[in-house]
């Protein structure tokens, strides 16, 4: 067991002390637990990602350009039948892999257990989005002859529930061996004050560090080398909670192919300028993500022909090539942070439940890795199509919205 005055010292040196408010009356195994927790977390970098994270800093002097994209629903369909025959040809080589973002979270939604699990009803059945994207991914299986890979990001919190919710359901029905669960670093939260929370009297609040640590997780858990392996060439990432994600798209892939980049991404309008969406945009010539408070008037409007410059939104569909892959593992992706509602122990021993963000999450982004390539292939999708996701629960992210968009495309397509 660590040594207990060394920790004291460490916790005063980054004034976190209330950390063992609790200690003398925890139990010897709780006691045990805490310590090789507080032995495990890297005080000094909570200490300057909170300092420095304080203000945002605006570069200056940054060139700004637009980022060109596709528009799907503007291929003309000769083209559109060749792009996808080409697509569908890759794909049936399976080189194809899936990687679903489930670590986060969810707090916005609030639902007990993890995101995956929550279940809709999608009548005559209930499905949870774990069982929505593995139909989708079975059906591509069907309709390419092959069987993806699938590559599920948990975190510490949600990693033991995700597999046995996954036994539980036999699987559903997917092939056991070619489904890899892999867990996410974490990272304790903090309040506005910088004072670490805890969760437990004998447990320091972490949480996952953000979507932008799939690639240094995909590579630590050798899930690199697994896809290596099974000769892996494309791989397409998605968040958990998009029940509208194409997951084998062949114009996409064909698209990010004949463009010769290594990256790709789905975008949908931004149809509100003055909504706090980031944009795509170049940052000094490279392929970046442009925040609502940098967006001017007069870049919202800019357009050639009514075809608008930086209006392509992030919709976390992405494709990456197993090169680009593993060279963005060896990157540092910057923090951000990000204030969220946790519940959390005050130093009256008492449960906590805030009804407003009370705590500042250190979060790496999947975008921030695009300004390592010197181009991404842009694809603007139809948001009532490709774009559903579960976030809130109430609004136009929350499951009844998303559920309408599901049942309503359900029906179209048949
Ligand atoms: P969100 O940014 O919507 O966050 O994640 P969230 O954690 O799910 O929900 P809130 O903000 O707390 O309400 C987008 C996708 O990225 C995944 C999520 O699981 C979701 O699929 N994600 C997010 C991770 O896998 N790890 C993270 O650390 C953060």
């Amino acid at each position: 067991m660590p040594d207990l005055a060394c920790i004291q010292e460490l916790l005063k040196k980054y004034s976190q002390e209330h950390l063992l408010y609790f200690w003398e009356d925890l139990n010897d195994e709780e006691k045990s637990k805490l310590l090789n927790q507080l032995s495990s977390i890297d005080f000094e970098k909570i200490d300057s990602l909170y300092n420095s994270l304080k203000t945002i800093p605006i570069p200056q002097g940054e060139k700004l350009e637009p980022l060109d994209y596709f528009i799907k629903n503007e291929i003309l369909v000769k083209e559109r039948r060749r792009l996808e025959n080409q697509g569908t040809e890759i794909l049936k080589q399976g080189q194809y892999a899936v990687v679903t973002m489930a670590g986060g979270q969810g707090t916005r939604l609030g639902h007990k257990g993890p995101k995956g699990t929550f279940e809709l009803n999608l009548s005559p059945k209930k499905s949870s989005l774990f069982e929505i994207l593995a139909d989708k991914i079975k059906q591509a299986n069907k309709r390419y002859n092959i069987q993806i890979p699938w590559y599920i990001m948990t975190s510490e919190t949600n990693n033991k529930d995700t597999i046995s919710y996954f036994e539980s359901k036999n699987y559903f029905g997917y092939d056991k061996n070619n489904i890899n669960f892999f867990i996410q670093n974490k990272l304790p939260l903090v309040d506005t004050s910088g004072n670490i929370l805890l969760r437990e009297p004998y447990q320091v609040y972490e949480a996952s560090n953000g979507n932008g640590n799939l690639f240094e997780s995909l590579a630590t858990n050798n899930m690199v080398l697994d896809m290596k392996k099974r000769g892996i060439k494309w791989i397409f990432v998605s968040g958990i909670d998009n029940i509208l994600v194409k997951v084998a798209d062949p114009i996409f892939l064909a698209l990010t192919i004949n463009n010769s980049t290594e990256i790709g991404a789905k975008t949908i309008f931004k149809k509100d300028p003055y909504s706090k969406d980031w944009v795509f945009c170049k940052k000094d010539s490279k392929p970046a993500m442009l925040g609502y408070e940098r967006i001017t008037e007069e870049i919202t409007n800019a357009n050639i022909d009514g075809r608008f410059l930086y209006r392509e939104i992030n919709i976390l569909c992405h494709l990456f090539s197993i090169d680009a892959l593993e060279k963005i593992s060896n990157i540092d992706l910057p923090y951000h942070r990000a204030t969220k509602k946790n519940t959390y122990i005050n130093n009256e021993g008492m449960k906590i439940v805030p009804e407003k963000p009370n705590s500042y999450k250190f979060e790496t982004f999947i975008f921030d890795s695009f300004r390592f390539f010197d181009n991404i292939t842009l694809l603007r999708v139809q948001e009532e199509k490709e774009f559903a996701p579960i976030k809130d629960p109430v609004g136009i992210y929350s499951p009844d919205t998303a559920t309408k968009l599901y049942l309503k495309e359900e029906f179209n397509s048949k």
